[in-house]
């Protein structure tokens, strides 16, 4: 059975007293309605030998923008407390966020210009608040290992280099994305598609396939294909579709790059990227 705190001072003493007895902490940020991209990374987590499994749920205020969906984002403590049981976790973390943000906290964690791209640059100080709660659990728990998926690539880059920047000794582990049968990656905000946008969704992973295909081909046609097959779908409103290299930092020229896409899909704003292999 899975053990529930809610006190950050009790999961950093249980954290303590396991790796005590050599057991290795692994950590699985969340904001909880879990899915089965969530169960994966707990999965993978399980993977890992002599492990005891962390799951945070929390849905951090912080990376809310002032007119994004933090009084609406969905919150099913419940199920997820069954979905952590059914995949082995041993501890939940659900603390409340007076705990986590005392009235008297002031200090945060900035991503480099990184953070201000992409997904940074429709959100506002999103990176800011995600590295700020990252680095907060990551302290509490310190844990051996730390699982996020590639489903947010942006936000794992980030995370790997707050990690590297601040000289944190946990090793973070990408997951890859996990999709429905017709290609959308599973994600807390699907639930908000009505049927006929649930449809139109999947306008996003196929622009994706089609970039990937082109691939061999170059970064102009990887773009090309892409967008083209975007445009098909009238209906889905592009926010931005970028070739990047593997870390985000660079332009993309031969080798491993990555394809990012937004989109708002009726009231959603759906993210989604792939892997492209270049030349
Ligand atoms: P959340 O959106 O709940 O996602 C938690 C973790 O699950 C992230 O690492 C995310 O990339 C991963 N994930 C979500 N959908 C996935 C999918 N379809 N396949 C694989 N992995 C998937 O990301 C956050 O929460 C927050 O920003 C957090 C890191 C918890 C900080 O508040």
């Amino acid at each position: 059975e899975v053990n529930v705190y809610s006190s950050p001072t009790d999961l950093s003493r249980v954290c303590a007293a396991l790796r005590g007895v050599n057991r290795k902490v692994v950590l699985v940020p969340t904001m909880g309605a879990l899915h089965a991209g969530h169960r994966e990374l707990i999965r993978r987590a399980k993977r890992i030998p002599n492990t005891v499994v962390a799951v945070s749920i929390f849905v951090n205020p912080l990376q809310f923008g002032p007119n994004e969906d933090l009084d609406r984002y969905p919150r099913a403590l419940d199920d997820d407390l069954r979905a952590c049981a059914e995949e082995g976790a041993e501890i939940v973390f659900t603390p409340d966020a007076v705990d986590m943000y005392p009235p008297d906290a002031v200090t945060t964690v900035q991503p480099g210009p990184l953070g201000e791209q992409l997904e940074g640059a429709s959100r506002p100080g999103h990176f800011a608040g995600v590295l700020t709660v990252v680095a907060k659990l990551l302290n509490l728990t310190r844990p051996d290992y730390a699982m996020f998926g590639e489903k947010d690539y942006q936000q794992l880059i980030l995370v790997r280099q707050m990690v590297k920047d601040l000289h944190l000794s946990t090793r973070i582990i990408g997951v890859p994305t996990v999709r429905e049968d017709d290609g959308l990656a599973l994600s807390s905000r699907n639930r908000y598609l009505s049927d006929q946008d649930r449809k139109l969704a999947v306008a996003l992973p196929t622009a994706l396939a089609a970039g990937m295909r082109a691939g061999p081909d170059g970064v102009a046609a990887v773009l090309a294909a892409a967008t083209e097959s975007l445009a098909a779908t009238s209906e889905v409103e592009l926010d931005y579709l970028e070739l990047r290299a593997s870390d985000l930092a660079e332009p993309p020229e031969f080798g491993e790059a990555r394809l990012l896409i937004a989109a708002r899909v009726g009231p959603v704003r759906l993210i989604d990227n792939t892997g492209v292999q270049l030349g």
